[in-house]
């Protein structure tokens, strides 16, 4: 299965796209993850797109999409959750290149929601593992030791752009750029929008009901 999760910041899109991925055994492909692997190793690449991220900005379309391009293209076959791809018309079209080119096709573009203030204190109270990248929060989701990783012991730290003036530009920036993205899958027949308000298990089993309906 070939699945888009759109949403914006802090709706549960990364958390969710784990769950899935594991659940129907598909590839999860983070955008996000892939440039923040990218800052970490201090790759040209990641020196340019830190810069962007923690101004809470959109990374140019043509960064994003050479690399989706080459995550996707040996892997795709599996089938994958996109999370956090595309943003903007422009990355939707290009895509769709790379699907045709692929003779691949999208079974379904989900569109996560929640209240701005929801999204506020999902994204202030986030804690990321440094090793491997498993997400919490500092009260709905808080690890069994304080401070560190349940599945690794990593040390978990708070992203740069989590602050809450850079998480209401991202905000902002999200509502400006995927009004289009919604438009255009809207009008191929494929896009489910779900209330994820409730916790992640309870999205969860929204999804995967919406999926086997629509099978
Ligand atoms: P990215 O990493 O994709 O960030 P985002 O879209 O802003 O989304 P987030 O990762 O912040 O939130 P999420 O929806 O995944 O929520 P999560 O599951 O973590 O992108 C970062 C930056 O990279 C962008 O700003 C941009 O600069 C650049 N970029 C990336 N892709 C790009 C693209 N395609 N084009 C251009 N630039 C791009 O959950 C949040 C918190 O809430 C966690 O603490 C979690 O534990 C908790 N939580 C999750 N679900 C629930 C729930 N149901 N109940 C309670 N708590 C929950």
């Amino acid at each position: 299965m070939n699945i888009i999760l759109l949403g914006p910041p802090g709706v549960g899109k990364g958390t969710e796209a784990n769950l899935i991925a594991v659940r129907l055994s598909i590839d999860h492909i983070s955008t996000g993850d892939m440039l923040r692997q990218e800052v970490r190793e201090n790759t040209d690449l990641g020196k340019d797109a830190r810069a962007f991220m923690n101004r809470g900005k959109l990374v140019p379309d043509e960064v994003i999409m050479a690399m989706v391009q080459k995550r996707l293209v040996p892997n795709f076959s599996h089938g994958f959750i996109l999370d956090g791809v595309p943003r903007t018309l422009n990355q939707a079209e290009v895509l769709g290149e790379i699907l045709t080119e692929l003779n691949a096709h999208l079974d379904f573009v989900i569109e996560l929601e929640a209240g701005e203030d929801v999204l506020i204190e999902r994204l202030s109270g986030r804690r990321v593992c440094k090793k491997c990248h498993a997400l919490y929060h500092t009260i709905n989701m808080k690890p069994i030791r304080d401070g560190a990783c349940d599945r690794c012991g990593g040390e978990l730290y708070q992203r740069d752009d989590d602050k809450v003036a850079t998480i209401k530009r991202r905000l902002t920036i999200y509502q400006q750029e995927t009004h289009g993205l919604k438009e255009f899958y809207k009008k191929k027949g494929i896009f489910l929008t779900i209330n994820a308000e409730g916790n992640a298990e309870e999205t969860f089993r929204k999804i995967h009901d919406c999926l086997a309906l629509k099978k």
